[in-house]
């Protein structure tokens, strides 16, 4: 039996690990890269379209690829304990490796802006859960502070490791394709990942994985879409809650990204948001959270400029699991209640 070691063992050669690095790992990455015929077509070009789907995960979200790396660095450092800002799934990966590497784990989140899963996890894993009365661009404020007054290691994207263990999603979109996409779709928060992304393509085309560098087109939700308007969002809203961020910690990386790779950013709205999260489900069967799914309400509404032919992968960053409430809210679907407990019953029901 062939396991998969987790993304630090099967890119070693690509990472900043050495020997004496422990490797924290919960055997995360690897995750598949699943054709979407339903999506293809809705753009009615000869089109193929790829969703990442990083929501397999162990902790259920892409921040596990960074999570092993910054928690392997840290305990490697001597670290006893590591702090994040966060909408939820960096709480629980944070949480996760760092219970998983014998540390204290410490989160701050937007008191009633997390998901119900995300918040869920980080109890269980056992971290140290604070909600500020303020949101996610405050929360970072305070515990990049935090690092520099106290012996804890921050573990948000701005801890540059975090963006090396990410980078190797790129990788392994470029190992399933046998070359880049010409476009990559991906949500857009605290702009780590677009970053990371664009790192792992560049990294990978210089030592001649792939021939060419997609196109990074980044969706942020309306309501929280300073890269589109190009200023701080003072009080960023949208249901995607995972995006809620008004001042994105890795904005001039996301940037330089973006105009290298003659890619863009466009918002989506909470509408059209909802929209692509439905169809990813019923039309393909795959369930994500919101906030993922703004790298497909994001191709669909920029659809008329795709090129014929091109091939084109959405980012899935998240798990639908990780936001129950907005699936039972949102859903166009209801359950029928109040059934009799006899077959015929069901069978009318049916409309046999
Ligand atoms: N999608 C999901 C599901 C996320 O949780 C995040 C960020 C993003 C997209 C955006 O990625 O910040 O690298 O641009 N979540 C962070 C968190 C902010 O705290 O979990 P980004």
């Amino acid at each position: 039996l062939k396991c998969w070691p987790g993304l630090i063992e099967a890119y070693r050669n690509y990472l900043p690990v050495s020997e004496a690095t422990p490797v924290i790992t919960l055997q995360e990455g690897n995750t598949p890269l699943i054709p979407a015929p339903t999506l293809a077509e809705r753009i009615g070009k000869q089109v193929q379209v790829y969703l990442k789907y990083d929501g397999l995960n162990p902790t259920g979200s892409f921040k596990d690829r960074g999570m092993t790396m910054a928690i392997s660095k840290a305990k490697e450092e001597g670290s006893k304990a590591v702090i994040c800002a966060s909408t939820g799934n960096t709480s629980a990966s944070a949480a996760a490796y760092a219970r998983r590497a014998g540390m204290k784990a410490f989160v701050l989140i937007p008191d009633g802006y997390v998901a119900l899963g995300k918040l869920a996890q980080a109890l269980l894993y056992g971290a140290e859960v604070l909600a500020i009365k303020g949101n996610f661009d405050r929360a970072l404020n305070i515990v990049r502070e935090m690092a520099e007054h106290y012996p804890i290691t921050l573990v948000n994207s701005v801890n540059p490791y975090r963006l090396e263990g990410q980078k190797t999603a790129a990788f392994e979109v470029v190992d399933a394709l046998g070359d880049a996409p010409d476009w990559l779709c991906i949500p857009v928060g605290n702009a780590g990942n677009i970053s990371a992304y664009w790192m792992g393509f560049c990294q990978y085309h210089s030592v001649g994985k792939c021939s060419r560098l997609p196109q990074m087109m980044g969706f942020q939700a309306a309501g929280a879409a300073p890269l589109v308007s190009g200023h701080p969002v003072e009080n960023p809203e949208t249901l995607a809650t995972a995006i809620r961020i008004g001042n994105p910690a890795s904005w001039d990386i996301a940037v330089a990204a973006k105009d290298a790779s003659k890619g863009s950013f466009s918002a989506v709205t909470d509408a059209e948001i909802l929209d692509a999260y439905r169809l990813l489900a019923s039309g393909e069967g795959i369930f994500c959270e919101p906030a993922s799914a703004a790298s497909v309400a994001g191709l669909l509404k920029v659809k008329d400029q795709v090129p014929e032919g091109i091939k084109i992968v959405c980012v899935l960053t998240g798990n639908g699991l990780k936001d129950p409430d907005t699936a039972i809210t949102h859903s166009n679907n209801k359950f029928k209640a109040g059934i009799a407990p006899e077959m015929e019953a069901v069978a009318k029901v049916m409309g046999f």
